[in-house]
């Protein structure tokens, strides 16, 4: 158990905020263990790789690490391979693996950060693939009952950036594992437009897993900032989803528009544009600002107060707002 520890490091905006206790769990048993403590009984805060987490004060409780590590194969058919993570395991080191091995399904989300634990909390995707498609089941403590649940894909309720352990279960868990159903004989998923782009000016033509995992890497580096070089929390907004019926009337207004169709009567906006558009890329406010190639991200430059990235992202919100009548939901955990 720490006292006072500085979370610096252990936030991917690199925020300078302390927890008033810091504890690192490695194995089940340690959750056991903290919890015969008195200090068990404060606010708590799972903590895994801080990637998703924007903090704007001190963490007044216990922050409760999770490093449990380990990784397994539990099953295996001709055609698929179920591979049981723990939650500690770092998100890209076990894509690498699956590359690796050749086992496909998670190569399109090569390079996110974070940990495995975290990556069915809110869906993780990109490029085409949410981890729903590749998930099998989890487990995970509930932190009253002290017992492990299973929990089955429907159980997860996933949906964009979305599951139930943000909503009806909110705090109520520690994830502990993940079971993943990958295939051995992978198909692979080229259907995002800048993955084509890539692979066609490499000349190739039948692409491996090993390949689109390359080709996601190198579009992810163009784009968004590196975390060890310039704190960010990837996309700070999700991309809203609105009625076809708005999105023609913007459409008269701002002939370059983006949108993707959802259903016959919605289409989802890249956040990015609007914000873009409204004239925020690139715009700095002394150690903080919005990201110069991608204005869907908000970056510290350098020791900034999560409190004014914070309010910086409200600012945002209300001019995306008065420019074309659209809430935008923050992504972020803010604490
Ligand atoms: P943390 O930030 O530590 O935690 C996130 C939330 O989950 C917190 O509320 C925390 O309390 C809770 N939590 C953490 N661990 C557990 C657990 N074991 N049990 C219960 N609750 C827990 N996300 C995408 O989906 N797609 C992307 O393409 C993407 N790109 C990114 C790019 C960059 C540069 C960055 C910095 C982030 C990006 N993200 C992306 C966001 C982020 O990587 C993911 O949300 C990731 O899954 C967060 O994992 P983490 O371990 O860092 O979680
Ligand atoms: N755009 C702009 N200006 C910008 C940024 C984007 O005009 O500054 C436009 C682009 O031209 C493009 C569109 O917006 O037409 C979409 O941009 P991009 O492909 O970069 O993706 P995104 O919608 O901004 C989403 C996810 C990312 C994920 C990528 C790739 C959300 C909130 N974000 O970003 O996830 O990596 O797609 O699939 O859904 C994250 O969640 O943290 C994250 C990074």
């Amino acid at each position: 158990m720490q006292l006072n520890k500085s979370l610096k490091n252990h936030n991917t905006f690199g925020i300078d905020v302390q927890a008033k206790f810091f504890s690192e769990v490695k194995h089940v048993a340690d959750i056991d263990g903290l919890r015969q403590q008195a200090v068990f009984n404060q606010p708590k805060l799972i903590l895994s790789g801080g990637s998703n987490i924007l903090f704007t004060k001190d963490f007044d409780g216990l922050v409760i690490k999770n490093s449990i590590k380990g990784m397994g194969i539990i099953k295996e058919t001709e055609t698929d391979i179920f591979i049981k993570v723990n939650a500690g395991e770092n998100w890209h080191d076990f894509v690498l693996v699956c590359v690796e091995n050749n086992w496909g399904g998670v190569e399109n989300l090569s390079l996110i950060p974070g940990q495995v634990g975290t990556s069915p909390m809110q869906n993780i995707g990109a490029y085409g693939v949410e981890i729903k498609d590749v998930f099998h089941s989890l487990e995970a403590y509930h932190i009253k009952k002290a017992q492990i649940d299973t929990f089955t894909h429907s159980q997860c309720e996933f949906g964009y950036r979305e599951s139930v352990f943000k909503k009806a279960l909110k705090g109520e868990y520690i994830i502990t594992s993940v079971v993943f159903k990958l295939s051995k004989k992978p198909q692979v998923n080229v259907s995002y437009g800048a993955i084509q782009s890539v692979l066609e000016a490499q000349k190739i033509t039948s692409p491996s897993i090993k390949d689109v995992s390359d080709a996601v890497i190198s579009i992810r580096e163009s784009k968004l900032p590196n975390p060890k070089e310039i704190g960010n929390a990837g996309s700070f907004f999700k991309n809203p989803v609105i009625t076809k019926t708005h999105f023609e009337t913007l459409q008269k207004e701002y002939k370059n528009i983006v949108s993707y169709p959802i259903s016959d009567t919605q289409v989802k906006v890249p956040a990015g544009w609007l914000i873009d558009n409204a004239g925020w890329k690139g715009k700095t406010f002394g150690n903080y600002g919005v990201h110069k190639n991608q204005a869907l991200v908000l970056v510290n430059y350098d020791d900034a107060k999560g409190k004014d990235i914070y309010n910086l992202a409200e600012e945002i919100q209300a001019d995306i707002f008065g420019k074309y009548e659209i809430d935008l939901e923050m992504e972020v955990n803010v604490l």
